[in-house]
């Protein structure tokens, strides 16, 4: 089922989610509905708290879209390494319309359960180990803009306010 993505400045997103402790049928049906809304979306992640539930389950897919699907879900995620510096672009379905470069680390080492509530281990580079820092973010109440810069970061909520008046007036 396709769930309502919330968005900035939700309080919602602001909150830090709760680990899985089991992983239970609610909790897969979560996961399948956040995979679903992800690709609707279309977005190539998705974490639990950006459609109001606080528990730290993410969804990524990275595959470009002349590739097969490779979707990844994560429950209870932790970096457990990290390398490197990147600095790329990057957007978020929570914040429609607004995209900033954001300093990232350019090799993460994560781990957690994957649904069968086995021990995975994701080697990410690229899109994927960004996508893991900002998804795993959301879950710490962490939104992209909060890494910009301050004055970015001004500018960008005078912008995204007046994008949200004239959605409303349109
Ligand atoms: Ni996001």
């Amino acid at each position: 089922m396709i769930r309502p993505i919330l968005t900035y400045p939700d309080p919602e997103l602001k909150k830090k989610s709760a680990p899985v402790t089991v992983i239970s049928d609610k909790i897969r049906e979560l996961a399948n509905d956040m995979a679903e809304t992800m690709y609707d979306a279309p977005g190539v992640g998705l974490a639990a708290p950006q459609i109001g539930v606080h528990q730290r389950v993410i969804v990524i897919d990275v595959a470009g879209s002349d590739e097969p699907p490779a979707l990844i879900t994560a429950i209870n995620p932790v970096i457990i390494h990290a390398e490197g510096e990147t600095f790329e672009e990057e957007g978020c379905l929570s914040v429609p319309k607004y995209a900033a470069n954001v300093r990232r680390h350019a090799k993460v080492v994560v781990k957690g359960l994957n649904l069968d509530g086995e021990e995975m281990v994701w080697r990410a580079d690229g899109l994927l180990a960004v996508a893991f820092q900002h998804e795993i973010d959301h879950l710490d109440g962490i939104l992209f803009v909060d890494h910009i810069s301050q004055l970015k970061r001004d500018l960008f909520r005078r912008r995204y306010r007046k994008s949200l008046e004239q959605e409303h007036t349109d």
